[in-house]
């Protein structure tokens, strides 16, 4: 059987990768490219193109052209042409987990799971496609008007979509950002972070090979400051679907003009433990949250706030929990639960807040050993508002526990961010969770469960510095995709 990869690829070893253009895998015409380097082990993993302005616009021009050819093709069969992508990924799990594994340094069972979810969800969002349904209003609501003017709501397709997944979930974020808009009929231009853009690379050869026409599917890749202004500010951009940080998000909403925006954004979720809670309970479920794939996702818990009476019990489990499940090491290997950061600019980063949050008094329960970009598990104790740890968003293995006189002081201090992405609480008075939800301002409140995305077909969305619109959740990320195109009859009757 073909390997449906070696077309986007050159057979050099590192690989050098290609952009999709109008349903061709291409070489840019400068040959310059972009190394991508592993932080597993520091070695060139591929090169990928940096397309120039001029590639930037025939491949946003082929998605727009394509656009109206494609809206007309009927939904079902947009729909079974996705399900067939599905099982592409499906059939290559294994392969896009290995680049996934040592492209961005997930271990690999996390790894395998982000690819196999993205299976599930391409098939749901395929589904859901097909049952778009409008609406109709009838005038004889309003005051002086009767049933004979009437007004019919489509949902019809924005144009074309740019997709910007981030580094830390290119196949399974970048996902729903393609079959969202593809689904409901746009075209869609994929633009992922330099680091993980070869593993969404291979996402898109798999859509791509499932019997996507040309033009409907484009990606480019390459240097933000030589092309990302250019397809920012694209006339024929009708919407900008961006998952990454919240000054990136920022800067788009200054730049983009007149366009739709779909933000997932930056986080400090913070876990409100009470004292009647299932001690543990929060301490699995809150370890689980803040370390998985090294703390280096939107909804990893960033902060516990623990009400004082079961402060130390809580600590004692948590140290526990931490310290058996996360084993650093290579995350290729099975065994090892925690692999490297990013970068050496987030390891800095963590580096800089625990040192901060020491010098001001936190107590320090595990971690704070480091080896380049691998980190241990650093846990620290008694974190206070002065400290920047107790703020900032680290995106790297550093987890700070604050304690508070009861869950109403936990709130404030929770509500007391510039993000808003989700929360949750650990109690057993149900009571209680409710009252604590209601007060949160998050996208989402998790009730005695770790903070989390998935299921992919569940509602996701920030406030504040958190994000815009909705993320994701099928049904909410399709209306996203579309607009409401109003008809109004004026019957004589
Ligand atoms: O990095 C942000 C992701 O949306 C987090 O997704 O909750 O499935 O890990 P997750």
């Amino acid at each position: 059987m073909s390997n449906i990869f070696e077309e986007i690829r050159t057979p050099t070893n590192p690989p050098v990768y290609k952009c999709l253009m109008n349903g061709e895998w291409v070489i840019c015409e400068s040959e310059k490219t972009l190394d991508v380097l592993s932080p597993v082990d520091g070695s060139i993993f591929g090169r990928t193109q940096a397309i120039s302005q001029k590639e930037a616009d025939n491949l946003i021009r082929s998605a727009y052209e394509a656009q109206p050819g494609w809206a007309d093709t009927p939904a079902w069969k947009r729909s079974q042409i996705l399900h067939q992508g599905a099982r592409l990924v499906e059939e290559n799990a294994q392969e896009m987990a290995d680049v996934l594994v040592q492209e961005i340094g997930k271990p690999k069972k996390e790894a395998m799971a982000e690819v196999l979810r993205t299976v599930e969800l391409i098939d749901y969002y395929a589904e859901q496609g097909v049952r778009m349904i409008g609406e109709t209003v009838s005038a004889e609501a309003w005051p002086g008007y009767k049933k004979n003017k009437m007004a019919l709501m489509e949902r019809v397709p924005l144009g074309v979509v740019l997709a910007m997944p981030p580094f830390n979930y290119p196949i399974n974020e970048g996902a729903p950002k393609i079959v969202a808009a593809i689904i409901t009929g746009n075209t869609c231009v994929l633009k992922p972070a330099s680091q993980g853009a070869i593993s969404a690379l291979h996402l898109a050869q798999a859509l791509n090979a499932g019997g996507l026409p040309p033009g409907v599917l484009n990606v480019s890749t390459g240097k933000g400051s030589v092309m990302g202004d250019y397809l920012l500010t694209h006339p024929l951009i009708a919407c900008i679907n961006f998952t990454g940080g919240t000054e990136t998000a920022e800067y788009i909403t200054q730049v983009a003009g007149i366009k739709k925006l779909v933000f997932g954004l930056s986080g400090k979720d913070a876990s409100i433990v009470c004292e009647d809670a299932d001690l543990d309970l929060a301490a699995s479920e809150i370890a689980s949250g803040a370390f998985s794939y090294a703390g280096q996702r939107c909804t990893a818990i960033k902060r516990a706030i623990v009400e004082e009476t079961v402060a130390d019990t809580f600590v004692e489990k948590f140290r526990d929990h931490v310290t058996k499940k996360f084993i650093l090491g290579d995350p290729r290997d099975e065994k090892y639960t925690l692999g490297p950061v990013i970068s050496q600019e987030v390891a800095e980063l963590v580096q800089d807040l625990i040192d901060d949050a020491l010098g001001k008094g936190a107590q320090q329960i595990c971690g704070n050993h480091s080896n380049g970009l691998y980190i241990e598990a650093t846990v620290l104790d008694k974190v206070t508002a002065d400290m920047r740890v107790a703020w900032e968003e680290p995106f790297g293995p550093v987890f700070p526990i604050i304690r508070v006189k009861d869950w109403k002081e936990a709130v404030e201090l929770a509500n007391r961010s510039q993000y808003g992405l989700q929360s949750s609480v650990f109690t057993q008075d149900i009571d209680k969770a409710f009252a604590i939800s209601q007060r949160l301002e998050v996208g989402t409140v998790q009730i005695n469960g770790k903070d989390s995305r998935g299921p992919d077909h569940f509602p996701f969305m920030g406030v504040k510095g958190s994000g815009l619109g909705m993320v994701q959740g099928a049904k909410y990320l399709l209306d996203e995709m579309t607009r409401i195109k109003s008809t109004v009859l004026n019957l004589r009757t």
